[in-house]
């Protein structure tokens, strides 16, 4: 059995989960749903980054510890979750005893095979990004990524030498591991720009891991989070089970944390003596005006506001098939009402009604078999293959976009031979509604790692038991696994069409 191991990044819990969170994780959920319909042995991982100056600064704003501010929002990235269908296997959270361990554990291997080392540093902060930049960095002395300004800090600290990975690191990003390429080359740029040691630990706080070899240090932020890819994959405290899952690790990410994964997270790992990830796939933003949604921005949306108004088929949807996979994208209430009623309402919502009721009024609500050498058969077989190829490349808005061809196709042919008009119970009759039916069969099952909802409703009102989920591909998209004979059911309306409306 093949394994696939996908994880999020760790979201901070210094505000509120926003819909550019969502955005990640729906992805990284509907990745992860389609290697379940393969039979893959799957694992999701998301969860919550909680040290760090960021977390303890809201915390002090806040009037609470910063363990009581993590225990809240932490629950508050798992509600969404739930709100929203992610079907994570681990939630796992960075002040977690088995995350220590872990992460004294695999930087303890990196220094014992030389590559820790104490020395001093000075540079401008951004609290923000809990990271350094340089001079040159600064736009107008401010963070390049929040416009805010920066803060001078001076530490003695450890530091990673990462300028001693250079080339493992080209090799590495040579190996087909960070998609797009786009975002490979970049990767490929900071390497060859020259990479400087890195300071990994800090003194000013004490809302960290702890440095197991020196009392007055925990180590910085970053360098315990990424390392929770690992934690939830058992290193530390499982080593057979870290064997099993780690050669299949795919992070999906923001472009925003790309240096931190693409570059300092295989070092790291290399510099531990273990095997970078299988892959990295790198998303751009969603934008508002312009402008990346941000906690710290006036601009963020509640996944919940956008839930209430399309429902949690229509706000996944959405961001998977409107969202290319790789580009920024500009977020716009208006699209996101347009698309779900032709491609929602319109297209698979119609589909079900019309057949629904024509197989009431014609055959006695009895759903007929497919043909087996229909024409939609080699349209359905070519929507698996697109779509099969395109969730292997973290492309879901391409997957979406061949089975929704298949659902125009399926429209056009009932437009074409009037199911309606023909005579009750004939052999024609039989034959159009058969196809169509097995075409909904198809879309139950095809369109589940995106609408987790209506896949279901489908699958019961074409008679069938079960859930889509249970079925295994390749073979369930093979065409003719409707068996006809079935009761089929004319329900509510799937998608009932939305008016455009403000948004606000
Ligand atoms: N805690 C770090 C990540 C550590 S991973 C070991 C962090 N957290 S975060 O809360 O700021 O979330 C970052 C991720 O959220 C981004 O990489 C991206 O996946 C997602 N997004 C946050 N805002 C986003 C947009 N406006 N658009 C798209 N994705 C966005 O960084």
């Amino acid at each position: 059995m093949s394994r696939f191991y996908i994880t999020t990044p760790i979201y901070y819990v210094n505000d509120a989960p926003h819909i550019g969170h969502a955005y990640t994780t729906v992805t990284a959920d509907a990745v992860a749903r389609w290697h379940r319909l393969l039979g893959d042995d799957t694992l999701l991982l998301t969860g919550t980054d909680e040290h760090g100056l960021k977390v303890q600064r809201a915390a002090e704003e806040n009037g609470v510890t910063p363990i009581e501010q993590a225990d809240v929002t932490s629950k508050r990235f798992r509600d969404v979750w739930d709100e929203i269908d992610v079907a994570y296997d681990q939630f796992i959270r960075t002040t977690e005893s088995r995350h220590h361990h872990a992460v004294q554990e695999l930087l303890t291997r990196a220094k014992d095979n030389g590559y820790i080392e104490k020395g001093s540093y000075a540079g401008y902060y951004c609290v923000s990004c809990e990271a350094y930049y340089t001079e040159s960095d600064l736009v107008d002395g401010n963070c390049p990524v929040h416009e805010r300004p920066v803060e001078w800090f001076e530490e003695e600290n450890y530091f990673f030498k990462l300028s001693a990975l250079e080339d493992e690191l080209t090799d590495w990003l040579n190996s087909n591991t960070v998609f797009p390429d786009g975002k490979r080359n970049e990767a490929l740029g900071i390497v060859k720009l020259g990479l400087e040691d890195v300071s990994i630990t800090r003194t000013s706080i004490d809302w960290g891991v702890q440095v197991p070899w020196d009392d007055d240090h925990v180590f910085y932020v970053w360098y315990d989070a990424l390392i929770n890819y690992a934690t939830a994959a058992g290193f530390g405290s499982d080593e057979a089970e870290f064997d099993k899952w780690w050669p299949e690790a795919h992070h999906i990410i923001g472009k925003d944390i790309l240096r931190f994964h693409c570059v300092y997270w295989p070092a790291m790992l290399i510099a531990a003596g273990l095997q970078p990830p299988k892959e990295i796939h790198v998303h751009g933003f969603l934008l508002l005006g312009g402008k990346k949604l941000s906690k710290t921005g006036l601009t963020q949306i509640a996944p919940a506001d956008l839930v209430a108004d399309f429902g949690v088929d229509g706000f996944r949807y959405h961001f998977l098939r409107d969202v290319s996979f790789g580009p920024d994208s500009e977020f716009s209430y208006e699209g996101m009402v347009a698309r779900y009623n032709s491609d929602l309402a319109n297209t698979l919502g119609n589909l079900l009604s019309r057949v629904t009721t024509v197989v009431a009024k014609k055959c006695d609500g009895i759903g007929p078999a497919p043909q087996l050498d229909s024409p939609l058969a080699a349209v359905a077989a070519e929507s698996y293959r697109t779509a099969a190829d395109a969730w292997a490349r973290v492309q879901p808005s391409v997957a979406l976009e061949a089975i929704w061809n298949l659902l125009r196709e399926t429209n056009a042919y009932l437009e074409q031979h009037e199911p309606w008009k023909l005579p009750e119970g004939s052999d024609e009759v039989k034959t159009v509604l058969g196809n169509a039916l097995e075409v909904l069969r198809l879309a139950a099952i095809l369109s589940s790692p995106a609408l987790t909802r209506a896949g279901e409703a489908i699958w019961a009102a074409i008679g069938l038991e079960g859930s889509p989920l249970d079925q295994r591909l390749p073979d369930a998209a093979a065409w003719g696994g409707y068996p006809g004979g079935l009761s089929v059911t004319k329900g509510q309306p799937l998608f009932p069409r939305l008016k455009v409306d403000n948004g606000s």
